[in-house]
This record gives C-alpha cells, structure tokens and sequence, in this order.
C-alpha cells in the first residue's frame, strides 16, 4: 500500500511517501522558522497561510523523487489533531479533498502517534512491548506502548512541556527560536559546576514533570549576572548547560522509575527535545546499566515530518481504518483514546 502523508500541525509543512512492502521512498519538509523567528515564536495565522503555499509544490517534489504518479497512490494520510487547528485544516482538507479526487481512503493521524512511531522508520525498530518518552515543544509524557493504540499514560508535565522550557529559558537570554538547538550548542561551551539547577519533582514518587519552576530558575540566574555586570556571552553557555544537565537528569531520573514500574528495558525517545544528544547519551548509559536498549529516530524525524505521519496512517489503513469525508480535526486530543490495531 502507497500512502502520501502530510504533516501541517505547526510550523512545518511535510510531505511523505511510505510504501508498506518497500519502506519510505521520499520525504520532504518545508520549515516555517525562519518566518516566525522575528516573533520569538508561532504566528498561527501566518503558519496556516503558509501550510497552503507549500503543500501542492511538496507533494508534486515527493512524486517526482519517487518516481510515482497520483494514480499510484493508494490512500491519504494526514495530521488531524493535536496542534493549532488552523494548520490542522489545511492539511486535513487538502488531504480529504485529494482523496475524493483520486478515489482513495484518507486517515486522520494523531500527531503524538506520529511522534512515537517515528523510531519505526529506522533500521533496527524497537519491539513491543516499551515505555515511551515523549519530549517536544507541546508534549512531555511518559507512556508504556503495547502495541498501536496501547498506550497507557504514565507520567506527564504538569505545566510547560521539556522544549517549551527549553525555548523559553532560550528566550530570555535573547537567544533565538527555536531554542532547544541553540541552548544545545551553547552548552558544549558551558563551565561545568558554575550554576546548579533543580531537579524539579524527582525527590518524591511518581512520573510527572514540572519545567516551569527551571525557566524561573534560570531568569533569576541570567538577572543576577546581569547586574553584577558578569560576560553575558560565558553566562548563557554556563546557564545553557546548567538548565540543559537538570532536564536531561529529570528526564533520565523519570524514565529509569518508568521502566522500573514497567518490568520493561526497552525505551522509545521521540518528539523533538529527542534530538538533544546529552538526553541520548545520558539515556544509553542508563539503559546500558539495565541491559536494555534506548531506539530513537533520526534527528531529522525526531521533529515534525511527514514520515511519521505516512507511516502511522499506513498501519492504522492496512488495519482497515479510514475516515469519512468529513474534515475533522481536534486542537486537543488524548492519545489513549485512539483504538487498538
Ligand atoms: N537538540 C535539541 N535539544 C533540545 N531541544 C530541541 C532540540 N532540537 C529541537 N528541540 C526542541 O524540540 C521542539 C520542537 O519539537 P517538535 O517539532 O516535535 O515539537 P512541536 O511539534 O512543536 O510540538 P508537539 O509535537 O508537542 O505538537 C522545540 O521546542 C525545540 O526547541
Ligand atoms: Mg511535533
């Protein structure tokens, strides 16, 4: 089965062509950053007006990649919820709106699925059954998987999600957006040891998180480096770093009591913050610890793609799953609803 994904939940336009005997043939993106950066963060109404721009001339780019003709595609899927519901019915109606046309099944995909499937789409794929943690600009959740549409939720973020907090704190060091990747790279310089942060909500049981406490954290340290009239320049990669270890270890403190409680040692990281290579490498040595294994995808699937979407809708489709031609998309959206395979 060939399916087109598209991708329009925020500031991403993707497009993805998945096969189900052959893998995925093409993949195109187009970021919107560049165009909300100014802003310090998402226009809505400016993400969906490009989402219609961009979306025919992706999908004509992903055709011809792959060398496939409209008449070759067997059915749609797109992102129909969470996110902004602007961005949502773009894709949504340019999905069931192409369906009609060509005579084929469209799926609407729930985007943190989409997320959590993505480490499929590499060539060792986890096994079920895993915990899962989700880490991305509008999600932090813990989450055991037992399959497709298995998902119990464990833990998750009482207040901001791990990359809001990381592109906050980036924020207001007048750091630009999005400010996971920058906060990284300034950690590398950063003077270990010389700021400390909380590790928020890991010194009592449980799996929630709580991120907004650590972006207080580090506004009064950059203020108090500021009056005292330190390098602001050494300041952000010494703040960087510190605020970067205390996420890292709370995610890794979590995850370890996560698969724990599970009696399981397989863990799936996905969703952007994913990409974060001290989370990696924290994770690994953990799951080295446990003999267990830590899967991930691609950094460039770690952030929203159309892979993730075509690939979560092909298994949904080829279970026999598919929508009516109503365009319905959800701007909240529980993941444990969605039905079991
Ligand atoms: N290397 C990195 N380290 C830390 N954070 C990162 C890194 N790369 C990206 N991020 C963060 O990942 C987030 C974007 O991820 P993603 O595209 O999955 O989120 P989203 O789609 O905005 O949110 P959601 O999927 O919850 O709707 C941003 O907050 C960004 O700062
Ligand atoms: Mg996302």
């Amino acid at each position: 089965m060939l399916v087109l994904g598209l991708e329009t939940s925020c500031d991403e336009t993707g497009v993805a062509l998945y096969d189900s005997e052959r893998g995925l043939l093409a993949d195109a993106l187009f970021s919107q950053i560049d165009l909300h950066r100014v802003y310090g963060g998402v226009v809505p109404e400016l993400a969906s007006r490009d989402h219609v721009k961009r979306m025919l001339p992706l999908i004509r780019q992903v055709l011809d990649e792959a060398g496939k003709q409209a008449s070759d595609i067997d059915a749609l899927a797109y992102t129909a919820g969470p996110g902004l519901v602007g961005a949502l019915l773009v894709g949504a109606s340019c999905a069931q709106a192409l369906a009609f046309a060509w005579g084929v099944p469209a799926i609407g995909v729930h985007h943190m699925e989409g997320h959590l499937l993505a480490p499929m789409l590499e060539e060792q794929p986890p096994a079920f059954p895993f915990v899962a943690l989700l880490v991305s600009g509008g999600h932090t959740q813990l989450v055991r998987v037992d399959g497709i549409g298995q998902y119990q939720l464990l833990g998750e973020s009482l207040d901001d999600a791990a990359g809001e907090a990381f592109d906050k704190t980036a924020k207001l060091m007048g750091l630009n957006y999005p400010g996971g990747p920058e906060i990284a790279k300034l950690a590398e310089q950063g003077t270990p040891g010389r700021f400390v942060f909380p590790r928020p909500m890991t010194d009592r049981p449980g799996l929630d998180f709580s991120f907004s406490g650590l972006k207080t954290f580090a506004l009064n340290t950059w203020q108090q480096c500021r009056d005292s009239g330190d390098d602001l320049d050494q300041a952000r990669r010494d703040i960087a770093l510190a605020f970067q270890q205390a996420v890292v270890e709370t995610l890794t403190i979590k995850c370890k009591r996560a698969l724990k409680q599970s009696g399981l040692n397989s863990l799936v990281i996905a969703g952007g913050v994913s990409a974060n290579k001290a989370l990696r490498e924290h994770l690994e040595r953990m799951l080295g610890e446990m003999k267990g294994k830590v899967f991930y995808a691609r950094p460039r699937f770690c952030t929203d793609n159309g892979a993730m979407i075509a690939y979560a809708g092909c298994q949904r489709l080829l279970a026999g799953q598919h929508e009516d031609l109503a365009i319905k998309v959800q701007a909240r959206w529980p993941m444990e609803s969605l039905p079991a395979l």
